[in-house]
């Protein structure tokens, strides 16, 4: 094997023979082994349960370097766009690999108008819903629905995406407000094109026939910034969920169904309601700190502290720095004080000294402090993760073209090692034991 080889290329030996496998290089500097032959040349798998160690893909939208603590999306950084750009911005730049000019922005804008009412035959859907419904079950379910209504269009469902896209992004706004009110009992306030992305969709929740409601541009700015943060982060569970759904070619539609229930999950989007409940749960302890932290280190307890830790940053989430300076000026401004917001406060201090947290490399991640400002802005905890759920949207869309649109995509179907029983004999049921 020549030098040059050796240097594009990663030695296995197995079984006393050398494999040359292909070494990748990302955009970033970011290595891989490619190991697509290693099946087919050996007979061996790679182990890798949760793939902690696996890209199953390559893609162009979001960089994260979680030695460093850095988030982009498309090349810019998280804390330009989280500071500079509505969300509408941020999810044209995840689908078009491009910041839109003006004129490209008010085109998305209309469409986003356009599409925002939901078929009336879909409204007869949530009264079908216990009053109790999770808003995360409400929410999959229509959005599964809407191929029923909104089927994409064209044969080739890529030749439409933007306008499905656009739809879904402005439908499930609608589908969010509409699952809340359903929830209260209230009438639903139906979308207002003259109101912002933002606004519209708080405008959706929180009107009412008796008490009308200002939007108010403080509040639309926290929620501007909290979608943003949480509009794309590379392969994380939902997207791989879409991802993989996707890639059984199914519609868009199903496949962020399949994401919205993975991101309803307590370890991942539900961590921001998890959170909460914790902190509450400590307050009514009388700031017992002790307790819940003697909790997470118990390995033979299932608790964790919510809000904590990631698979890829071993030092502070870029996006939870951005929530946590936000959050005094926020609730400032909108002349909010909640105990909730010192606890999170005193617990992070405590954390951050603790050796088991230390040496785990544990964190406050995106989860942690957003809470604190969905509850000023008036959102109830309940609808903490279908937040998520708006934010992370384009992200999941954008990740579902790329699949589609990438030659090299096959369906996603992981291997396993076998641990059941060998070969049995069958045994007729009259002599079973
Ligand atoms: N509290 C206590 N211990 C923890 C925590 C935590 N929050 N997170 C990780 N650990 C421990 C874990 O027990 C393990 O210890 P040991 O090495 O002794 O077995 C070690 O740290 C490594 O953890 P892991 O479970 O192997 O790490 P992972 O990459 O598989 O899990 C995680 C990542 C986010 C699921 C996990 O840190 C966690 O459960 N955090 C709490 C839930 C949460 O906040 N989720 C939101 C994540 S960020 C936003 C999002 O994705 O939606």
């Amino acid at each position: 094997m020549t030098d040059a080889i050796l240097k594009t290329h990663a030695q296995l030996v197995i079984e006393g023979k050398t494999h040359y496998l292909p070494i990748l290089k990302g955009a970033e500097g970011d290595k891989a082994i490619d190991i697509s032959t290693l099946m087919k040349e050996t007979g061996y798998v790679v182990y890798d349960v949760g793939s902690k160690n696996s890209a199953t893909c390559s893609s162009a939208i979001t960089f994260l370097d979680g030695d460093k603590g850095i988030l982009r999306y498309r090349g810019y950084d998280i804390e330009d766009l989280a500071e500079k750009c509505l969300f509408i911005e941020v999810a044209y730049l995840l689908l078009h690999n491009k910041l839109p000019n003006r004129e490209e922005l008010e085109g998305f804008r209309t469409l986003l108008e356009e599409y925002a009412l939901l078929h009336e035959d879909m409204i007869h859907f949530f009264d079908h819903f216990p009053p109790n419904a999770s808003p995360m079950a409400i929410l999959s379910v229509m959005v599964n629905s809407l191929h029923n209504y909104y089927p994409e269009m064209g044969g080739d469902p890529l030749e439409n995406i933007d306008k499905t896209a656009s739809r879904l992004i402005s439908k499930v706004r609608t589908i969010a407000a509409f699952s809340y009110k359903k929830s209260m009992g209230h009438p639903l306030v139906y979308p207002r094109n003259d109101l912002s992305y933002c606004g519209n969709f708080l405008n959706m929740m929180f009107d009412t026939p008796v008490r009308p409601y200002t939007v108010q541009p403080e509040v639309v700015a926290a929620m501007n910034k909290l979608l943003i943060l949480h509009a794309d982060h590379e392969q994380n569970c939902s997207t791989s969920a879409v991802r993989l759904v996707g890639s059984a070619g199914v519609n868009l539609y199903a496949s962020i169904s399949a994401g919205i229930n993975a991101l309803w999950g307590p370890l991942h989007g539900g961590a921001n309601e998890a959170v909460i409940q914790m902190l509450q749960a400590i307050y009514a302890d009388g700031n017992d700190y002790k307790k819940y932290i003697a909790k997470a280190k118990d390995k033979n307890d299932p608790f964790r502290l919510s809000g904590f830790g990631h698979r890829v940053y071993r030092t502070y989430d870029p996006r939870g720095t951005i929530i946590k300076k936000a959050c005094d000026g926020i609730l400032a401004v909108l002349n909010v004080s909640d105990p909730l917001l010192e606890i999170a406060r005193n617990l992070e201090d405590i954390v951050l000294n603790d050796e088991y947290f230390v040496s785990r490399n544990l964190y406050p991640n995106v989860d942690f402090y957003s809470g604190i400002i969905y509850r000023a802005i008036g959102i109830p905890t309940n609808m903490f993760t279908v937040m998520f759920a708006l934010g992370r949207l384009p992200g999941w869309i954008a990740q579902w073209k790329e699949m589609r649109e990438d030659p090299q995509t096959k369906i996603m179907r992981p291997r396993q090692v076998y641990a059941g029983e060998p070969q049995r004999t069958f045994i007729p049921i009259g002599e079973r034991f």
